[in-house]
């Protein structure tokens, strides 16, 4: 393999340029072209190209975002807009490609192997953290940090104002981001998608809270297990006087600088991404299981059961007596 391609897709996570600085300097070390593709796979069905070399890649380990640019494209469930992808690829002389992104980007990367034998590796990258197949994704480290300081300045008027704070995260229809957000900030609640919470269970451990001495509590509600504005309303009109606040984080949880966790693992994915393409592994995502690398097949990655840990809610409860 003489030439390959790079991409970021979906949603953007923080450390994902850290893994495009390794990948292109892992290829560029070993005599390997790299050309990024801009804008994901819909860079790839317009013919978005760029060369990349070592110094495009300088001063990016400690940006967050993506400089590849990065997009949802739904276009690329089409067969047909596919094999122009393919043929793409072709005609710019690409032999392998690297893609950089969450559970749709591992879907997109898949059927490109499967349908053309087209080689490629896929790097998990999603604040998420919802990728069968490894412990830990890239950007997850950092979002978790980020969502904690600014829920610890939210626990300030929270307990100034003896109130009840809910606090609305990111991870769509999962809760891994949710849990472990809540037991770092030391949440007294967690409202999760996987394991669904009756709001009247909520105001009970709410109302125990406040006859145990509790002055504020904080619940901590993924995206996918409701929305805190809801939640707000029913405690303020089951509770009165509780004076239930709520904060929805947003995207402040998917941007800023990749913590140094967060580089570390881009780094190392980005360089067992290359490493494994240019010696001919395809189909594979690279992952972390137990601190070590691992390639696991993106058919296994994409029909994978993730499962909420049981011993982190359990350790979340425990915390919040
Ligand atoms: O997958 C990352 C994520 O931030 C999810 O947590 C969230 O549900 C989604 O992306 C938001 O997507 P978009 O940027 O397309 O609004």
């Amino acid at each position: 393999m003489k030439h390959i391609g790079i991409l970021t897709s979906g949603g953007d996570a923080p450390g994902m340029n850290c893994a495009i600085r390794a990948a292109v300097r892992t290829a560029i070390g070993q005599g390997i072209e790299v050309t990024g593709i801009l804008r994901g796979f819909r860079g790839l069905y317009e013919n978005d190209f760029i060369p990349l070399n070592s110094r495009s890649v300088s001063g990016i380990i400690n940006a967050g975002g993506t400089i590849l640019r990065t997009i949802r494209f739904p276009g690329f469930l089409s067969s047909d807009i596919r094999r122009k992808c393919f043929a793409n690829l072709q005609s710019a002389g690409i032999e392998g490609l690297i893609v950089i992104g969450g559970d749709g980007s591992a879907h997109g990367a898949h059927a490109l192997c499967k349908e053309f034998n087209f080689p490629v590796v896929h790097i998990p990258a999603s604040i998420d953290n919802d990728l069968f197949g490894t412990d830990e994704t890239i950007g997850f480290d950092t979002a978790v940090n980020t969502a904690v300081d600014a829920i610890d300045r939210i626990r300030d008027t929270a307990t100034s104002h003896e109130r009840i704070f809910i606090v609305e995260v990111m991870g769509r229809e999962h809760g891994f981001l949710a849990l472990e957000i809540a037991i770092a900030a030391g949440a007294e609640v967690v409202m999760l998608p996987e394991l669904p919470m009756d709001i009247d269970d909520v105001i009970a451990i709410l109302e125990e809270d406040r006859k145990r001495g509790k002055i504020s509590s904080l619940v901590i509600v993924a995206e996918g297990a409701g929305r805190a504005h809801n939640i707000a309303e029913a405690i303020n009109r089951k509770m009165p006087g509780s004076e239930a606040r709520y904060s929805v984080l947003g995207y402040i949880q998917r941007g800023g600088r990749p913590t140094y966790k967060t580089r570390v693992l881009a780094t190392m994915f980005g360089c067992e991404a290359a490493s494994a393409l240019v010696s001919g592994v395809s189909d594979m995502m690279v992952g972390v299981s137990g601190g070590k690398l691992v390639r696991v097949p993106l058919e296994t990655v994409i029909h994978g059961h993730l499962e909420i840990s049981r011993e982190k809610l359990e350790l979340l409860k425990k915390m919040a007596v």
